[in-house]
Parts: C-alpha cells; sequence; structure tokens
C-alpha cells in the first residue's frame, strides 16, 4: 500500500493534534473522512485537514473507503465504532482510555484479534527516547518499589469532571503514569485506593475526587505508591515517576532520565524531543505490520483495567485485584 487513507470519529482538541501530524509528519497519507456528531467541528476540520464532513459515523463507515479510523472521543462515547472498523478490516488508533467498562474493552479487543487489524493506543510516552533508556536500565535488575504522582488543574472539557463519562482523573489522564509503570516493570496484580473530593468547583456537576491516594502490588513482588490530583487549578503541579531497582533510584520525567547513586552511562546523553506517534502508527498500517507498534490494544485495555481497579477500591475501601490477574 502506498497512500493510507484515514478517517477519523471526534474532531476535538486531542484529534486536531492527530489530524495536523497525520498532514504534516506522514507521508502520502489523505484523510478522506472526519465524523463529529458536533457538525460544525466536523465541518470545520474538514475545511483545514481535507475528507467529507459527517455527523454519525455508522454512515461514514458505511459509505466511505479507508485504512486506518482514529477514534478520539470522550471515555463515555467509545461504543460500537471500533468493532465496526475491525470487521471491516480497517486498521485502528484509538485514544486512551480506551473505554469505561472492562466488558466493553474486552469485545473490542477480541473484534481487533478476531479482524487481525493493526491496532495503536495513544500512550505516546512508550515511544520516548527517555522510556527506551530507562527501560534498558532496569532490564535484568530487581523492582523493589515505585513511587509516582500526577497532580495538575481541571481540563477545560465539561465531560471530564463527570464520574460516567470520563471514569475521573486516574482513569482518564493517571492512566499515562499507571501505563509507564506496566511497561517498565510489569504487570500491576492488586491496587487499594483511598478517594476524596476536598475542594469545590464552579464546573457543573463536578462529581470526581480531586485527590487519590492508591497503593499496588506488582505480579513480580514489588510494591508502589501513586498519588494523583486535579486540585492544583492556580498551577504548580508536577509529574513524576521514581522507580527503586538494585539498591538504586530511577528518576523519570518526560524530558529527563537519571538514576542515583553511582554513574550510569546508559541513561546519559541529551534527549530529543518526544516524537508524534502518529507515523509510526501510519507506517505500521502501510506495511501492514504492527511490530513496531509499542501500544497496541490490548496493552491500552490493561492499563484501563489497572485504572477501573483503583476506582472500584476507591469506591469499596478494599484491596481490589485486576481483572487480568485471574484472567
Ligand atoms: N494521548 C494523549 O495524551 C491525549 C491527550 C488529550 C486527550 N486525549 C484523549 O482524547 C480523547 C478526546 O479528548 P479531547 O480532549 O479531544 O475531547 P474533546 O471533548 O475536545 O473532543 C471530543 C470530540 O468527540 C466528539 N464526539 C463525542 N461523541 C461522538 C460520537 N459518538 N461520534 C462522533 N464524535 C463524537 C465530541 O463532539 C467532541 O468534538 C479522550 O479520550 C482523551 O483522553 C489523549
Amino acid at each position: 500500500m502506498s497512500g493510507v487513507k484515514v478517517a477519523f470519529i471526534g474532531a476535538g482538541g486531542n484529534a486536531s493534534g492527530h489530524m495536523k501530524r497525520v498532514k504534516e509528519v506522514c507521508d502520502e497519507t489523505e484523510i478522506v473522512a472526519i465524523c463529529d456528531i458536533d457538525a460544525e467541528r466536523a465541518e470545520k476540520a474538514t475545511e483545514e485537514f481535507g475528507g467529507a464532513p459527517y455527523t454519525d459515523y455508522h454512515q461514514m463507515l458505511d459509505k466511505v473507503g479507508m485504512d486506518a479510523l482514529y477514534v478520539s472521543v470522550p471515555p463515555f462515547a467509545h461504543t460500537d465504532a471500533e468493532i465496526i472498523a475491525a470487521e471491516k478490516g480497517i486498521h485502528l488508533f484509538v485514544e486512551k482510555p480506551v473505554a469505561l467498562t472492562m466488558e466493553k474493552g474486552l469485545e473490542v479487543s477480541a473484534a481487533i484479534e478476531k479482524a487481525g487489524v493493526i491496532s495503536c493506543v495513544g500512550y505516546q510516552l512508550r515511544y520516548a527516547e527517555s522510556v527506551r533508556r530507562a527501560k534498558k536500565w532496569l532490564d535484568g535488575k530487581t523492582v523493589a518499589m515505585v513511587n509516582t504522582h500526577r497532580w495538575g488543574g481541571v481540563p477545560g472539557t465539561a465531560w471530564w469532571c463527570v464520574m460516567s463519562k470520563s471514569g475521573g482523573q486516574i482513569v482518564e489522564q493517571t492512566t499515562h503514569q499507571v501505563d509507564l509503570i506496566r511497561y517498565l516493570c510489569g504487570e500491576i496484580t492488586e491496587v487499594q485506593a483511598n478517594y476524596a473530593l476536598r475542594h469545590s468547583y464552579e464546573n457543573k456537576g463536578f462529581d470526581i475526587p480531586d485527590v487519590m491516594a492508591t497503593t499496588f502490588k506488582l505480579a513480580s513482588g514489588a510494591v508502589g505508591v501513586l498519588t494523583s490530583s486535579c486540585a492544583m487549578i492556580n498551577g504548580g503541579g508536577k509529574g513524576e515517576l521514581e522507580i527503586m531497582a538494585d539498591h538504586c533510584v530511577l528518576k523519570w520525567g518526560t524530558t529527563s532520565v537519571s538514576a542515583v547513586p553511582g554513574e550510569h552511562p546508559d541513561l546519559a546523553g541529551e534527549l530529543p524531543p518526544l516524537p508524534p506517534i502518529d507515523p509510526v502508527f501510519i507506517e505500521a498500517v502501510r506495511k501492514g505490520d504492527g511490530s513496531s507498534i509499542l501500544s497496541p490494544y490490548l496493552e491500552g485495555l490493561k492499563s484501563l483495567d489497572v485504572t477501573l481497579a483503583m476506582n472500584k477500591s476507591g469506591e469499596t475501601g478494599k484491596p481490589e485485584r485486576t481483572y487480568f490477574a485471574d484472567n
């Protein structure tokens, strides 16, 4: 395949970044259709990036020939699009979180596997050079403990602060940290969470916790702590990941990676900017070979699993095992 035909479901803030990169950094790629339930958004996006506008993706999937589909809708809006596309042999880029329930995610995962289509989830941090170095550094070491936090503010999208629509911050945002822990340290099998809402917010319908403190166990026997907050609405937030292994601590940030104590030449050297994920996906589609994709759908589903278990534990006040720990 030379030219790759791409369509989009969702034309919001995140999708427009993907559209821009598809146009600018992916060779011989054409955007053939863009669907958004907001007709104005669909129109505006097609004017800028090309393709035909749609407000109903069933119609779009029925009428438009495409090689690949991006699904970038709010978490609650993942219903049947991925399944219909997979059954048609269309390769899938799905934004995180891949769904809001394990049932839906497992259904989509089975459809992808059955159809044999290529899938990629927007966990772009997996592609960072800092993560590549961290993974290499960790290879063969005994991970003892993980410590991470993501403290930030409240994004502007209305659905984000409604639990039934976003799943809350851990499912929607801190999933990036959870995914990195899994990618670098292996599977998380059990979680214990404490959630609270400690401030009031002006956003209508705000019903998610704004502080979340969780501990977890990994399959390897290591233990970890994750704290997450969206209370830093005036700035000053921070996000870090520390991994204790072989009596050293690896310190990872999006633009830095180091370890103490001692010399660690594998981690040294200037880091390039975070590479775009889109060319990796589009090239995989062009070649019909998904082996370069570090974040296939099943990996996205496993990260969702951990974050949903955290939410459940936040509700029950008890330790919760992840679905994949027992299945
Ligand atoms: N990988 C990342 O770092 C990253 C960054 C930002 C957002 N995201 C993810 O991207 C997704 C979208 O986030 P966003 O910030 O663009 O939200 P957004 O609200 O700006 O855009 C979502 C769009 O989807 C549309 N939509 C909803 N239901 C639809 C349907 N059934 N059919 C067609 N369109 C529909 C909405 O009208 C809206 O335009 C979320 O899952 C979010 O977590 C990922």
